[in-house]
């Protein structure tokens, strides 16, 4: 953990900064995805690398990366001092696999609803969404021909 500096910054001022308000910064803080020190006031200090750290979150987030992955790959940047550019370039590496993953699924959404939407045959030979009585609900919830066809 890193010492308190001068530079530090208030929760008020990395709130004021970053755009996120002061709850969502305790939340993350909660979820161990921010660090702060206490100052002899006992009010939270944080490091003025957390605001990149914020934009990170905020990004991944924004393109469906979860808040547990996010934490994952946050703990490998280092504590005792602002992350460095390998230190940022090694973290996105690790959502490569995913992101593509991600946009893999995106396009056959996409294919999907584009043939779907306006469409509404739900036909029995053609249709890539439909499941007759929730034939597929016994071996999983949720969109499961979605999944079946992104992971092809
Ligand atoms: S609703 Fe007609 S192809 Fe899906």
């Amino acid at each position: 953990m890193s010492k308190l500096k001068k530079s530090d910054l208030s929760v008020g001022d990395v709130a004021k900064r970053s755009g996120v308000s002061v709850s969502t910064l305790h939340f993350y803080e909660e979820k161990q995805l921010i660090h702060s020190v206490r100052n002899a006031g006992n009010q939270r200090r944080y490091n003025r690398d957390v605001l990149r750290r914020i934009s990170v979150i905020k990004a991944a987030q924004k393109v469906g990366i979860s808040l547990n992955n996010i934490k994952q790959a946050m703990a490998f940047l280092p504590t005792n001092r602002a992350p460095n550019k390998n230190d940022w370039q090694r973290l996105s590496k690790q959502w490569n696999t995913e992101l593509d993953q991600k946009i893999k699924e995106l396009h056959a959404l996409r294919d999907n609803l584009t043939n779907c939407i306006g469409c509404g045959c739900l036909s029995l030979r053609k249709c890539p969404l439909y499941n007759p009585e929730d034939q597929l609900g016994s071996r999983q919830s949720g969109a499961v021909i979605l999944n079946r066809k992104s992971s092809t």
